[in-house]
């Protein structure tokens, strides 16, 4: 009988668990289905609770049994505290965090509110501290408790933030997304050298044009989305000629929170159809 690569394919995260943020919609749940396929167990977190059962319906038709969900805000330290806690009873440890979780509310500076900035800072930046820091019992006790004892950690632990090429570039209407995302990779060069001695890589993704719901067509009056000059503006500027799909952008993390990138750590990658940022 033939033998096809499926056949061959080693699944790059068996016995892994991951916490995913975000992952009801879009690039989260598009590398919460990755991440299940790639033999790790999920949890998926969003704060919305109908998107986090349908992702939960994908991962099931994966792999059965291999995902779980918890709705929470990624905003509030209670919430991020019982997430980490319910990945590992329901799994049984923490191995990889995927701080995904985002969103925007995009006004020129001299109209925007302090709801519309605090807001847009505590999702994006604030939730990704939020995140690392409940994750610290689970993910960097473990590895401490493993070189105390054996002289070495069993395996390198991955941290993945999200920034964004709107905020390297500086993107009118959005100082808020833009501080917020630049902020993520503070954390990341930061926690990356607080925690590379226990062997826990941190890296960050600066997804560039993406088709989710934060780009979808701005209707007038409408919170979410992109005016529809703007994005095709933007998407003339990738050479590739399209925009990123959810997918393009798991594959990258899965990537960092896989072996393949064990010897990277405190770096970041856009994702971005090869987008030149000026
Ligand atoms: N789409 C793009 O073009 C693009 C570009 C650059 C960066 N990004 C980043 O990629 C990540 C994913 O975005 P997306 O495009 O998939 O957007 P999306 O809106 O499709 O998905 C984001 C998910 O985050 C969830 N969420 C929002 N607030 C939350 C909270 N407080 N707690 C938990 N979950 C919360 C939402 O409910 C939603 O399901 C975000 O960090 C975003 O900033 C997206």
């Amino acid at each position: 009988m033939a033998v096809t690569i499926q056949d061959t394919h080693v699944q790059q995260l068996s016995d892994r668990v991951a916490v995913i943020t975000g992952a009801g919609r879009g690039i989260g749940r598009a590398c919460a289905e990755l991440l299940v396929g790639e033999g790790a167990s999920v949890l998926i977190n969003d704060v919305d609770d109908a998107p986090a059962e349908e992702a939960l319906a994908a991962c099931e038709a994966i792999r059965p049994g291999a995902a779980a969900i918890f709705v929470g805000s990624v905003t509030k330290r209670q919430d991020t505290d019982a997430m980490m806690r319910a990945a590992v009873a329901r799994f049984g440890k923490l191995d990889i965090l995927v701080n995904n979780a985002g969103i925007s509310r995009d006004k020129v500076v001299h109209q925007m509110s302090d709801e519309a900035w605090d807001l847009v800072i505590d999702v994006n930046l604030k939730g990704t501290f939020n995140c690392i820091r409940s994750a610290a019992p689970y993910l960097r006790d473990p590895a401490k408790a493993e070189l105390e004892r054996d002289g070495r950690v069993r395996y390198h632990r991955k941290i993945v933030n999200f920034f964004s090429t709107a905020a390297i570039r500086g993107n009118p209407g959005q100082v808020n997304y833009a501080a917020a995302k630049m902020g993520n990779v503070g954390i990341t060069r930061t926690i990356a050298q607080e925690w590379g001695r226990f062997c826990i890589n941190v890296n960050a993704v600066a997804p560039g044009f993406t088709n989710t719901r934060m780009t979808q067509p701005k209707e007038a009056g409408a919170d979410l989305g992109v005016p529809a000059d703007q994005a095709e503006a933007m998407i003339k500027r990738i050479p590739f000629g399209r925009p990123a799909e959810p997918i393009d952008v798991a594959r990258v993390v899965l990537f960092f929170c896989g072996p393949l990138s064990d010897f990277v750590t405190g770096q970041e990658l856009n994702v971005s159809g090869g987008m030149q940022i000026p």
